[in-house]
């Protein structure tokens, strides 16, 4: 890909600073589950289904899910760099203030099924190899709800086509909104791409959070202002 092809990022890479003890698990525990986008894919174990979660934010539902299905292995992409440091604290149980002494392991009873890409997942897309993928997670994605600020969404035409190219046939994309005009928006998006078949067949399966759903911050802060999300399950054809 040239430089200049780069997609232009427009969320946030930094936000509050980040103090010690995730500083050291960026610095020294990141790099053991980083995924290398020159490298074949390898989790030392063969897994039932690779799945992947695009903007984990704080990994709370990445490390949840990875935890309570140790035999699928899961690619995180998120650019957030303290919502990374929070999923590595989820991983290791290395909390803020902790003092660290000696090496970072996993928490005991975790397998090592994350890989951790930090960037924008559509720079990861060309090495992901066609039909790699059981199933896809895009979780309160930013909703860029103005109309100026549409063509910022994640879910588009482009980033469909590769969705639809790195999922297996069968395999699954699971999308949930709060917000109306993104909900809206997907509905119509989706509806248009004959690579989908969404999977409801009444309302009630769009609007409560499918069996083993594990919260996101983003779904709990929704809830706790009254606001009622969707789950948008699509089924690659
Ligand atoms: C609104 S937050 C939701 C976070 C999380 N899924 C949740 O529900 O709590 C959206 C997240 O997606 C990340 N994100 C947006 N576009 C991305 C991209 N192209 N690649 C990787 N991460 C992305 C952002 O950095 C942000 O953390």
């Amino acid at each position: 890909m040239l430089l200049s092809d780069k997609p232009h990022f427009f969320g946030r890479r930094k936000g509050r600073r980040i103090r010690k003890a995730k500083s050291s698990l960026l610095r020294d525990f990141l790099p053991r589950v980083l995924l290398d986008p020159e490298k074949p894919l390898n989790f030392g174990f063969k897994p039932q289904k690779v799945c992947l979660e695009i903007g984990f934010g704080d990994g709370v539902h990445l490390a949840g899910i990875a935890a309570a299905n140790p035999e699928n292995a899961y690619i995180g992409a998120e650019v957030f760099q303290n919502g990374i440091a929070n999923l590595l604290s989820l991983l290791t149980g290395i909390k803020e203030g902790a003092e660290i002494t000696g090496d970072i392991r996993l928490l005991p009873g975790l397998n090592d099924n994350i890989r951790v890409y930090d960037n924008d997942i559509r720079l990861l897309f060309p090495a992901l190899p066609a039909a790699s993928i059981d199933e896809i997670y895009l979780l309160f994605p930013d909703p860029w709800p103005k109309k100026r600020h549409a063509a910022r969404r994640f879910v588009n035409p482009e980033n469909l086509t590769q969705l639809a190219r790195i999922l297996k046939k069968g395999g699954k994309l699971q999308i949930a909104t709060d917000h109306p005009v993104y909900k809206s928006w997907t509905l119509r998006q989706m509806h248009e791409t004959p690579d989908f078949r969404w999977t409801a067949t009444c309302g009630r399966d769009w609007k409560r959070e499918p069996a083993g759903w594990v919260q996101t911050k983003y779904q709990q802060k929704a809830l706790r202002e009254g606001r009622r999300p969707v789950f948008l399950e699509y089924e690659r054809q």
